[in-house]
């Protein structure tokens, strides 16, 4: 509703960044190729069966993944672009649409693993239509076109790029459930026999230009950069560790009330939450369920699937806290984007094997950093107009921030002003912890 107060704001509030240059078409056909190939690989190893299931509301299907990450490109590129496209089936629009409103209305999305069709091999077939169309779109569009759709396009494979990790994550509760304890991912992980001694490393502070600025892709939610006041701080030079986390377990960790904020122990209660996600334990062996199967706990691993509320009170018991998310960006800055990313071969976080305690470690990959910080709107920020605004900016509430990227994150989608963010019960993700603390 266009009210005189509404316009008179529109006026007057801050205008939209104009226009990037756009990327080159040969690079975003490559990133376009690989992406969309990628998709396919880490659904190699998994059955049909697998690929259909859903274990809870936050899970969903691989098949609805692959098709999901299609639907976005068929409806934000092709449909509105190509006139001579013809979408592959009309109910897809509403199948996969995960969350648009702008688009319409959605399939349920507790209901997702009800749906035996499309089966794997029609979504497959549409995975094809759309690459064909979207192949030629990239190559053959007009300039003026190109240089409007080639961020949608970019924001496409970044998007595809998100559902990689959440595939691999998804599918890893999927086979959880099951007692046979499926090894999805088959490759021999590495024994580590040590992670580094913990240690705080000393941060100065000032005023910080926090966020993203320049011609690089990021989410809209990473600017605008602004300045932001940081005190001293010191972080842990490497993620805690299972050991670490079991001494918070055995002392009772799970059992003392004033070490939680309140909702989360209210979540702890009614989960009946006694460990991370995926630890199981019997007659005193701990055992973490993982993408090559069920595994002795290996003390030396980053500890990973604890929600915010879990990390939060670990910090409270150690007598550390949770890291701001402009204390990891300080800190991811100082350090190349490189770490244990997604390859298909090692789908688990693990230690940096060293006796130097002054390196700070893992900023990137391994394990998702929980930040104590709200995912909210930087000072500024202005969601863009139209559907893809609903991207990001509507989960601006009752969230928070994760820094660093896991090892399900695929290479080349990571950067420090990257802000990945969850609710503080979820405890799917690859999410860890690193201590901090004021000085
Ligand atoms: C940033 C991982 C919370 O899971 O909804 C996928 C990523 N955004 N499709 C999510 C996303 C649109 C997002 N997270
Ligand atoms: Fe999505």
């Amino acid at each position: 509703m266009a009210t005189q107060i509404s316009r008179d704001l529109a006026q007057s509030g801050p205008a939209h960044a104009d226009p990037l240059p756009p990327v080159k078409r040969d690079t975003l056909l490559d990133a376009f190729r690989t992406t969309r190939s990628l998709s396919m690989t880490l659904a190699d190893p998994l059955s049909t069966e697998d690929m259909v299931i859903q274990t809870m509301p936050d899970v969903s299907p691989t098949k609805w993944h692959m098709a999901h990450t299609t639907w976005f490109f068929e409806t934000f590129l092709l449909k509105p672009n190509v006139t001579e496209y013809r979408p592959f089936h009309d109910a897809f629009e509403y199948l996969f649409n995960s969350y648009y409103n702008a688009v319409g209305a959605q399939f349920p999305r507790p209901e997702r693993g009800l749906l035996s069709r499309p089966t794997v091999g029609e979504i497959e077939d549409y995975r094809r239509h759309v690459d064909a169309a979207m192949e030629r779109l990239i190559t053959d569009s007009s300039d003026d076109l190109w240089t409007q759709i080639a961020p949608l396009i970019e924001l496409g494979v970044h998007h595809e790029q998100q559902h990689q990790e959440l595939t691999l994550t998804d599918i890893k509760h999927v086979l959880s459930w099951n007692p046979l304890k499926p090894a999805a991912y088959g490759v021999k992980p590495k024994v580590f026999r040590k992670s580094a001694p913990l240690n705080f490393i000393n941060f100065e502070g000032g005023i910080f230009k926090i966020g993203h600025e320049g011609t690089a892709f990021a989410f809209d939610c990473e600017g605008p950069r602004h300045d932001q006041l940081v005190r001293p701080f010191a972080l842990a030079n490497r993620p805690v560790t299972n050991g670490e986390y079991l001494e918070f377990i055995e002392d009772g960790g799970y059992r003392t009330p004033h070490l939680w904020l309140s909702d989360g122990w209210a979540d702890l209660k009614e989960g009946g939450w006694q460990a991370p996600l995926y630890w199981s334990e019997q007659d005193g062996e701990w055992t973490e369920f993982t993408l090559h199967g069920a595994k002795k706990l290996n003390p030396h691993l980053p500890v990973t699937h604890v929600s915010f509320y879990e990390a939060a009170a670990f910090a409270a018991w150690t007598g550390a806290r949770l890291p701001s998310e402009a204390e990891l960006e300080l800190a991811a800055r100082s350090q190349d984007v490189a770490g244990n990313f997604l390859t298909t071969e090692h789908l688990h976080p693990s230690p940096v094997e060293t006796n130097d305690n002054n390196k700070l470690l893992q900023i990137y990959g391994d394990v998702w950093e929980w930040s104590q910080s709200a995912y909210s709107p930087y000072p500024g920020f202005c969601a863009a107009e139209g559907a893809v605004g609903e991207y990001n900016g509507k989960f601006m509430s009752g969230q928070l921030v994760l820094k660093g990227g896991s090892c399900a994150t695929p290479p080349g989608h990571m950067r420090p002003t990257y802000r990945n963010f969850f609710p503080p019960a979820a405890r799917w993700q690859f999410s860890g912890i690193r201590l901090a603390k004021d000085i």
